[in-house]
């Protein structure tokens, strides 16, 4: 077990960035990364792969099911970690099929292809292989002011499309734990940030636009909280629940950090002040424009991580001021990978429908 890897999503933010931590921290991983290269998937984020002979891209769909069976057949996969999904909250809003299609139903296809090929020869075997799920705190809605961080028992009520699509998936995945015996994990983490985000979550859309002198926009009054979790801490979490979590179980993940939407967009400004100096005699604050909220937002998610920091030994090494710096000083090192994206006709159609659902 752990040597062969299906990584799905492995093209995204976070896929990639433990396709990385995987080649730079356990070398015999063999890699394949299936990967449909949506909007949010770039083979840019996997150019500097340091072992690129034990690494294997597939263009393709997570809900192909004749393609999945294939790969766990051929490259004789012991390990899948389930990252491949429609991630953004304010698309699912505007668009919310491909969220059905990817989250659940390309999640059924991978659990059923998973049962049918490690079903054959008896290799349905905790000691032989994993099916990891990557899911989000979101599944278990908002927390009010004073209300105790979710734990892994708090019950599910999610409230966006997004939302709601991965508290289906989880589902799926434990009842074919159940029904099946399928030797699966989940992880349900916080709000991931750091190099290769997709510009159109908060943190990299702030820089972004920040840097190209564009509004800041500030949904409702700025006040929502996050729990922000640096996506090197997620990667070593995720590493250690496949390492030594226990079958069936799941495990929420968390950064612990919780300023503010406005603080973070204020504190990114302030940085950028000091790093890239100001416009004129402006600071890169005076760019914020509080704009018309998201519908059914969710006011304050929380992680309690008691369960993985006790029994896993895990918990994050990276504070907010750290990460938020490193994550600036990637983007501000990586100004051709963020105009490539800008570039993009999807890029501009997106920002435009953004900004219209706002006006
Ligand atoms: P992302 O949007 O950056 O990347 C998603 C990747 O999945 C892309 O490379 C895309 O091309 C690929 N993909 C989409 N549909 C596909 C399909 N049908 N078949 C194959 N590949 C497909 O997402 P991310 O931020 O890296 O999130 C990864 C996972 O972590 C998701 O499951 C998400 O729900 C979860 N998560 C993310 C966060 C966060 O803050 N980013 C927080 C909690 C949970
Ligand atoms: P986002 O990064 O989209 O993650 P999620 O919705 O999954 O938490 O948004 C993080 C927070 O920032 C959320 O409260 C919405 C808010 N937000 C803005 O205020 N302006 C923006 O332009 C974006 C993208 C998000």
């Amino acid at each position: 077990m752990l040597q062969n890897f299906l990584v799905t999503g492995g093209a995204g933010f976070i896929g990639s960035n433990f396709t990385r931590y995987l080649q730079n921290n356990h070398p015999a991983s063999f890699i394949v990364n299936l990967d449909l290269l949506t909007y949010a998937g770039s083979l840019e984020n996997l150019k500097e792969l340091p072992i690129p002979g034990k690494y294997h891209f597939i263009r393709g769909d997570i809900g192909d099911s004749s393609l999945v069976e294939s790969i766990l057949r051929d490259f004789n996969i012991d390990t899948i970690v389930h990252f491949a999904a429609e991630s953004h909250v304010d698309r699912s809003l505007t668009g919310p099929s491909a969220f059905i299609q990817t989250n659940i139903v390309g999640t059924f296809t991978l659990l059923e292809a998973a049962r049918v090929v490690w079903g054959e020869n008896n290799k349905m075997d905790p000691s032989k292989v994993r099916f990891h799920h990557i899911s989000t705190d979101e599944v278990f809605g908002s927390l009010k002011p004073g209300e105790p961080a979710f734990t892994e028992t708090t019950p599910y009520a999610p409230n966006s499309p997004y939302a709601a699509s991965k508290a289906s998936s989880d589902h799926l995945v434990g009842s074919y734990a159940r029904s099946f015996d399928l030797p699966v994990t989940i992880s349900n983490c916080s709000n991931n940030y750091g190099a290769y985000q997709f510009p159109e979550k908060l943190i990299p859309l702030m820089i972004l636009n920040a840097l190209t002198g564009k509004p800041l926009p500030i949904y409702g009054d700025g006040m929502q909280i996050r729990d922000w979790l640096y996506v090197d801490d997620h990667c070593e979490a995720i590493w250690t629940i496949l390492q030594n979590g226990e079958i069936g179980e799941s495990y929420n993940i968390g950064g612990g950090n919780q300023p503010p939407n406005i603080e973070i967009v204020k504190t990114i400004c302030d940085i950028l002040d000091k790093s890239v100096g100001t416009p004129e005699d402006k600071c890169h604050a005076d760019l914020v424009q509080f704009v018309k909220d998201r519908p059914g937002h969710d006011r304050r998610y929380a992680m309690d991580i008691t369960k993985i920091k006790n029994e896993l030994g895990w918990q994050p090494k990276f504070d907010f001021d750290q990460g938020l710096n490193r994550t600036i000083d990637w983007y501000l090192g990586h100004t051709d990978w963020l105009n490539a994206i800008i570039k993009e006709k999807e890029y501009q159609n997106w920002v435009q429908i953004n900004y219209q659902g706002r006006e």
